[in-house]
This record gives structure tokens, sequence and C-alpha cells, in this order.
């Protein structure tokens, strides 16, 4: 029987831990996990009982310790080199024995008592590039031999690889601070174009002493109602959108227009009827992230029949979105008080809905809309609709209606 050879012994089994190492790194485990791993078979490589891995600051420019093992009381040491052995250390990526006369331990003197205390005897600084990435220290073998130049080369390849794990893991903090960054700049944006939004629903709304949160009230029942339709939520947010601003051209008609409780001049009536133009031209000049929101404004008070305006557009000519956004602009003047009439009932309003479905709405959204109702109310999902409608409310007398609702 041929007899073991303990060079090759070792060199084999220390390549089996340099694949291990290599896939321990490259594995999808936590940072933590990774890190830990890799030091306890880098010192089982060597036999040492004790060992450090720090990573570098490079803004505080300190090192600090994110893993050890054999080592009492190390969590939140830092420890600080001059510029100068910083300098010096990133071009020298060989291990450094303490115990050794190389002149490159003078660089490390201000540091050398803290590493003294857990009885380090080799450092190695860890670099990517021309990056100082942290150090790995261990101390001397348990059985006590010195390290030799076979034992230095295979440190420096272990470094390597824990200085890329390293490397990899400092990339990823930097990127998802950024992320955080940019995901709150983005969250601040967001809030500030709702708020802006939000406050011209609020000016057009001012104008009209009867029609308080009209503005917001079409914006949650083309909400609900795009929601029964089943749009995708980036679809309902435009119209959630649209329903603010449908008025917006109201902002540029005369103020006692709007308010007057007495039939309406000729003159009076074409200025309220250019609202929906008017807004128009006012929203199509703005680049939204929904680009059908202004002809949702310009075509909200046509009707299927083409007897709307402005466009005079018929059935399925008007936008999808428009169509939708008239049916509830009506309902909610319906259910809303008025100067010349008070508001009605819930039922009295789908009985308009119904006898007018075919002439100034379209059957099915109508249909639609009474379902979305229903469920926003039952459910609690509204609050502006809820308020609005819950005195006039009777969810029998809803399925009733909704029994003969037409459907085409
Ligand atoms: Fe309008």
């Amino acid at each position: 029987m041929m007899e073991k050879d303990p060079t090759v012994e070792r060199f084999l089994f220390n390549l089996n831990t340099l694949g291990e190492l290599g896939e321990e790194i490259c594995s999808p485990k936590d940072f933590n996990s990774v890190i830990k791993s890799a030091l306890y078979m880098v010192m089982g490589s060597f036999f040492a009982s004790k060992g450090i891995i720090f990573k570098y600051d490079p803004l505080q420019k300190i090192f600090f310790p994110v893993v050890s093992k054999g080592i009492d009381n190390m969590a939140g040491i830092t420890l600080r080199l001059s510029d100068e052995a910083i300098g010096a250390f990133v071009g020298y990526n060989k291990p450094l024995d303490l115990k050794g006369s190389s002149p490159m331990l003078s660089y490390f003197s201000p540091v050398r008592t803290e590493f003294a205390k857990f009885g380090a005897r080799i450092v190695v600084f860890l670099i990517v590039g021309n990056e100082l990435i942290g150090a790995l220290s261990i101390n001397d073998k348990f059985s006590g031999e010195g390290y030799t130049d076979y034992d230095f080369q295979l440190l420096s390849i272990m470094s390597q690889h824990l200085s890329y794990s390293l490397h990899n893991h400092s990339l990823l903090v930097k990127l998802m601070h950024k992320y955080t960054e940019n995901k709150e700049l983005y969250e601040n944006l967001r809030q500030a174009y709702y708020n802006t939004i939000h406050s011209f629903a609020a000016a057009i709304d001012a104008k009209d002493s009867y029609t308080k949160d009209h503005s917001h009230r079409v914006s949650a029942y083309c909400s609900a109602l795009a929601r029964e339709m089943g749009w995708a939520e980036e679809d309902i947010e435009g119209i959630r959108v649209a329903g603010l601003l449908h008025d917006i051209g109201k902002l540029a008609v005369d103020k006692t227009i709007i308010n007057k409780s007495s039939p309406l001049t000729k003159f009076e009536l074409g200025e309220l009827y250019s609202h929906p133009v008017v807004g128009y031209e006012i929203l199509s000049k703005i680049k939204f992230p929904w680009e059908s929101i202004p002809m949702m404004t310009r075509n909200h008070h046509e009707k299927v029949d083409g007897n709307g305006y402005p466009d005079k557009l018929k059935k399925s000519e008007i936008p999808i979105g428009a169509r939708m956004m008239s049916l509830v602009d009506a309902f909610d003047a319906m259910t809303t008080n008025r100067p010349y009439r008070s508001r009605r009932s819930f039922a009295e309003a789908i009985n308009e809905l119904k006898n007018h479905c075919n002439e100034q709405f379209d059957t099915d959204i109508a249909h639609t809309f009474i379902t979305a109702v229903r469920k926003e109310v039952l459910e609690l999902n509204s609050p502006s609709i809820i308020l609005h409608l819950h005195e006039l409310l009777d969810i029998t007398a809803i399925d009733k209606l909704l029994e003969h609702f037409p459907k085409t």
C-alpha cells in the first residue's frame, strides 16, 4: 500500500477549502452568514483559534469588525491608520507577519497594541483594484508551527476571495442607500404632485357654493367604477386624478354664472358650456403620466345619443373614461342639494340614470356603477362616497333596482 504524502494531502485539502470558500462567497445567503463561514474556513485552513475580519470605511477612515471568532469585546471597536499607512497598504496585498521584520510594520505600529490584545500573528489587507476594503487577522497556529511561504500564498488567495465578497457587499449597501434616497425623493414629489391637484380641486369646488367636494366625489365614484370594471391600478389612478380636475375649466367661468339660481341667458350658457374645452386646453399643456386626462375632461358632458357638448360625439366615439365621468358627474349632481331643488334619493337618482340610458348614459356603465357603489358602501371602502350617500342608501332597494336594470 502506497504511503500518503502529507504535502500532497495538505495541498488537496487546501484546494478543496478554496473551492468551498469560493462557493460560500457566491452563495445567495445573507452577508453575515457568508462572511462568518468564510472566516471559519480561513481559520480552519491554518489551524488558528482566533480570527477577525474588519471592514474599512473610507469616509470616516476607520476599520470596524464585521465578524470575529475566539475574541471577546471586539464589538464597537474602531481602528485608525494614517493616510500614509493606508496608501502604503493599498499597494501591499501580501500577508504581514506581526512577528516578522518587514519594513511595512512601521505603518502598523499605531494599532499594534489592539491586535496584540487577541494575540494576532498575521494581518492581511483586503484590496480590490486600488481600493482598501478591509483587513483579516488570525493568531498563531494551534500546533505552534510557524507560517510558511506556502501558507502566505494560500492566505493571499483566500484574502482575494474575501476582498471581493466585502466589496460586493459595500456596493450593495451603497445601492440600497441610493434606492432608499430616490424612493423618498419620489414619494415627496408624488405627495407634492397630489397636494397640487387637490388644491386645484378645492379651488374648482370653491367656485360653486352648492357643490362642495363635488370633484372629490366624482374622483371617488370614478375610481370605484373603474375598479369594478377591472381596470389596472395605474389606470384607476389616472381616472382618479381626472375626476379631481374634470371641471378645472370652470375656473375661467364667472362665479355669478355658476351660482345663478334663475335660468341662464344664452350668453351665460355659452360661458358655462365652454368649461370642458377650457379645461382641455389647460390640461393638454401638462405632461401627465396618463395621456387620456385632457380628453376625459373635454368630453365629460357628451351624451351617447350625440346631443352633448362640445363635440357632439356618439356612443363609443366618446372616450370610455369620459362616458364614465359623465355618468358619475350627473349622479353626484342629482344626489346633491341645488339652489332650485333638494337632492334626490338614491333610488330616484338610479331611476333617472335608467330613464336616460342609451340617450345620455352608457347602459353597461350605469349597471356597473350601481354594483360598484353598492360594493363600496357595503365594504366601507370610500369615505367620501359613504358619507355622502349614507342617508340615501337602502341596499335592498338597490338590489331590486339592479334586478330590473337594463344591460346591453
Ligand atoms: Fe362639468
